[in-house]
């Protein structure tokens, strides 16, 4: 195993004119199903969009963002409690996963799956970059697939070979995420000592240019996810995990 792919890995978001053949593409998708999964239920499913109009209309739900509209496939994971309650009434049992504990569980299943198709992927070559956006439009993505009740849109991966060497971008220190036994609380002062090397990266010194702010973390604040993004998408979401029946 190349265990050097680990640490040199990075999202990509440009993507040559090329197809990646389905038989590829297939045996991704089904050696990611080795991902651990909740009770070995498998709580997850993947559309596969390729055909291009498909993609237009689905790269549009993603705000035309370049990963999604250059993408040679857009895959979107969803957390499903469909197939598996399906078959617990075609067995004479009766199941219980109308409720949040459940999406929980299926959410996780879907998320760890989409990382393992991610891994992967690009341990074959190809370029992925997940597109957040799917919560944004969890909605129309949702009828745009015609996904039915117990069954949502959690992750979107789009899929292609790059088209160039993508420089990596910068990382907290071990140290920031690292506790031990016990949540170490950092004072201010020692978070902003974690952050350092983050507000000192070049690129991000230049989206703070570039968006006329005074620190990175008001990038964060005031235009990448604003207060009030935040609370219409967590709106819209809660309301479609009632629509699927996942929520009461
Ligand atoms: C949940 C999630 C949502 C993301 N959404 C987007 C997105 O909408 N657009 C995008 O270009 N990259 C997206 N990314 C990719 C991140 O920007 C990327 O992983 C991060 O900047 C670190 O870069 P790296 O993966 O190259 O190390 C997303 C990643 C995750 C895990």
């Amino acid at each position: 195993m190349d265990m050097e792919y680990f640490s040199k890995r990075a999202t990509v978001r440009n993507y040559e004119k090329r197809h990646i053949p389905e038989i590829l593409l297939d045996d991704i998708l089904e050696r990611a199903m080795r991902s651990p999964t909740c009770g070995n239920m498998q709580l997850y499913s993947v559309v596969v969009t390729r055909d291009p109009e498909k993609l237009a209309r689905l790269a549009k739900e993603h705000f035309n963002q370049p990963a999604s509209t250059g993408a040679d496939v857009i895959l979107t994971i969803c957390a499903d409690f469909n197939r598996f309650t399906e078959w617990c009434e075609a067995s004479g049992a009766k199941p219980g996963y109308d409720n949040f504990h459940s999406f929980m569980m299926a959410l996780t299943d879907a998320v760890i799956y989409a990382q393992q198709v991610v891994t992967i992927a690009e341990m074959e070559g190809l370029g992925t970059c997940y597109l957040g956006t799917v919560n944004y439009n969890a909605r129309q993505i949702s009828d745009l697939l015609e996904l039915p009740d117990l069954v949502v849109p959690v992750a979107s991966l789009s899929l292609g070979y790059p088209a160039d060497v993508v420089a990596q971008c910068e990382r907290l220190p071990l140290a920031a995420i690292k506790h031990t036994e016990t949540y170490r609380k950092d004072t201010p002062d020692e978070v902003v000592k974690l952050f350092k090397a983050k507000d000192e990266f070049a690129d991000n010194r230049k989206f703070v240019e570039e968006n006329g702010k005074e620190s990175l973390a008001q990038v964060f604040t005031d235009i990448r996810y604003p207060e009030s993004v935040n609370l219409s998408v967590s709106e819209s979401f809660m309301q479609l995990l009632k629509d699927k029946g996942f929520l009461k």
